[in-house]
């Protein structure tokens, strides 16, 4: 069966179990120098309409690890413009790879994108969310915290694209997940609707306290006020995020925590250079299991089992 991953709740937990068991055996051979060719000859299509270096990089890199090849399309190809239809270009490009990660503008694109399309179309980042990075997330606190049932990841900042996906990965796995936002930057009422709908007994919660947030936290995440797109708010949004940085005093509320962000961070905004070098910083080791979970995605949706 053709299966797109546009959304997290795309894949039931069942199915982040595989794909982190496979992710997790790939990154084992991976360290211990095997590049298995699993996939030879498959070639993965990276349509990206939006700058990128940690989603392109590294599902670039996971593909020629598992010895196929990836392809690089970026806004030369006339993608989502007057030159075609989103639907024609999907249908065409169909035809010449096996999977396709897209990054776009708006979150019907990439939905119009995979209706046209024949093979797998993953989300690689809208303004809706970001399932590929809450999935490494998780992996990550996984690695670390050995169990995730009861933790509490808690985001502090916007209610943006990388916080939804990552509530829903949380209530997915069992986490707890708490936003830390001013009024007018947490989650809106149709993605409140939405999480109670698909996650009824999920305990994800809203503050505008960042304090209150972070205590007992085993995570605390935060990312950028101004997401690719929202440039023109960008003064608007750092005058209301100012008092939600991620500092060292705030992070002395949470001693056991980790630090992450998905990154691009901008440092001085919503966190200091202090907690980003800092010990509890995992943010390297967060950007480099993007690579590992994102191999266990694809090896997963080629038909690939642990
Ligand atoms: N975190 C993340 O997706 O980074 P890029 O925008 O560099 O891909
Ligand atoms: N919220 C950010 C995430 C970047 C990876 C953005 O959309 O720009």
């Amino acid at each position: 069966m053709l299966r797109h991953i546009i959304v997290p709740e795309d894949l039931t937990a069942h199915e982040i179990e595989a794909v982190f068991a496979i992710s997790r055996d790939l990154e084992t051979r991976f360290e211990e120098g095997l590049r298995e060719p699993l996939f030879p000859g498959r070639v993965l299509g990276m349509v990206f309409e939006k700058p990128s270096l940690r989603t392109r990089a590294s599902f670039e890199a996971a593909m020629i690890h598992l010895g196929g090849g990836a392809m690089f399309l970026g806004q030369e190809t006339g993608f989502s413009t007057s030159r075609e239809s989103v639907a024609d270009f999907g249908r065409v490009l169909s035809e010449y790879v096996d999977v396709v990660v897209c990054r776009s503008k708006r979150h019907d694109t990439i939905e119009a994108l995979a209706a046209a399309s024949s093979v797998p179309v993953i989300n690689g980042l809208s303004d809706a969310c970001h399932p590929c990075q809450a999935l490494a997330d998780l992996y990550t606190l996984r690695e670390r915290l050995g169990s995730l049932g009861g933790e509490t990841l808690a985001f502090v900042g916007d209610g943006n694209n990388v916080a939804r996906s990552l509530a829903v990965v949380c209530g997915l796995l069992g986490m707890r997940f708490v936003l830390a936002a001013p009024e007018g930057f947490q989650f809106d009422d149709d993605f409140r609707r939405h999480l109670r709908s698909i996650l009824p007994g999920a305990a994800i919660v809203e503050t505008t306290d960042p304090a209150e947030a972070v205590e007992g936290a085993a995570c605390v995440y935060t990312d950028v006020w101004t997401s690719m797109g929202q440039e023109s708010e960008r003064a608007r949004r750092e005058a209301a995020l100012r008092p939600y940085q991620v500092d060292a005093a705030l992070l002395r509320r949470a001693p056991d925590a980790v630090f992450m962000h998905c990154l691009p961070a901008r440092r001085g905004e919503e966190v200091t250079d202090d907690v980003m070098d800092g010990p509890q910083s995992v943010v390297v080791d967060q950007a480099a299991n993007r690579m590992h979970v994102q191999k266990g995605l694809l090896a997963w949706i080629l038909g690939h089992q642990a």
